[in-house]
């Protein structure tokens, strides 16, 4: 556990207010003090990298089909916002609202997919300290694709620095997926950047505390610390890291913290934030 708390990073942003990978919830996690961005990244058809977390577009925009099937032209026409906030329903509502959005600002922050290098460019002129966390996204579809791409956009920015941190808290970047395979790309690609292995269940491989491909951060779901606390405390004794995904309720906040998670992966910073009294 760190000495000064956990660290706490917005999930997809600050999505619990605006649409999760939008340049607007980066912004706003941003100005409400997040320690870290957490956002994950597909591959377009034509080999851009985008935030967007489902396979599919229909829960997020109002495209239809998959991620990968679609150009970047294709996702950029399409309003990755929507579905999050009210759309005025006449042009009399237009012209009256105080949501003009087909400002072009508005609609660049609130609506339009992001792609990964616009998030890196939001995140080197934050102009304050913060990570970000990267989680890849289909990693067996591409065969390894999406690690790459996502190493040399992290490299044209001089996000993947020469030496690596003692402490993942210190380092800019940090990397992650769901899958063994693409951590150990990710690892082999980019050394010096520490890896999360996220998990969904608790595999027996992990029990002690040990990660696979030299991943020093464990990323269990919430609902796997709820039913094994005991193993956050295999994860410090094997000397790695607890990062913990998705908490955004007070009674799961309060559980987190006390069970010494180092970093805490959340939809709502400012109410994080407010508890640590931050
Ligand atoms: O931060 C890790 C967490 O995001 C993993 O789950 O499905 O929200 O990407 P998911
Ligand atoms: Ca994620």
């Amino acid at each position: 556990m760190r000495s000064d708390g956990p660290l706490v990073v917005a999930h997809r942003g600050s999505s619990a207010q605006l649409a999760e990978h939008t340049l607007a919830a980066y912004e706003k996690a941003l100005v409400e003090g997040a320690d870290g961005l957490e956002c994950d990244v597909r591959l377009t058809r034509d080999g851009h990298l985008v935030c967007v977390h489902d396979r599919r577009l229909e829960r997020t925009s109002n495209g239809r089909g998959a991620v990968s099937d679609r150009s970047l032209r294709d996702l950029d026409s399409l309003d990755f916002g929507g579905w999050k906030v009210d759309l005025p329903e006449s042009a009399d509502a237009l012209v009256t609202t105080d949501r003009p959005y087909l400002d072009d600002k508005v609609r660049d922050a609130e609506r339009r997919v992001l792609t990964f290098d616009r998030l890196l460019e939001l995140f080197v002129d934050s102009g304050r300290p913060v990570q970000l966390y990267v989680e890849t996204k289909h990693p067996t579809r591409w065969g390894g694709l999406v690690e790459q791409r996502v190493v040399a956009s992290l490299r044209r920015f001089g996000l993947v620095p020469q030496h690596r941190s003692p402490d993942a808290a210190d380092s800019t970047v940090v990397v992650m997926s769901f899958s063994p395979m693409a951590v150990r790309r990710l690892r082999e690609l980019a050394p010096t950047l520490p890896a999360v292995m996220l998990f969904d269940g608790l595999p027996r491989l992990y029990r002690e505390g040990t990660l696979p491909f030299g991943a020093t951060i464990a990323g269990p779901g919430l609902h796997v610390l709820r039913s094994k606390p005991r193993f956050a405390e295999r994860i410090h004794e094997a000397g790695n890291q607890l990062y913990v995904w998705t908490v955004d309720e007070p009674d799961d906040i309060k559980f987190v913290a006390e069970l010494g998670a180092d970093m805490i992966a959340t939809n709502r910073p400012s109410d994080l934030l407010s508890y640590l009294e931050r």
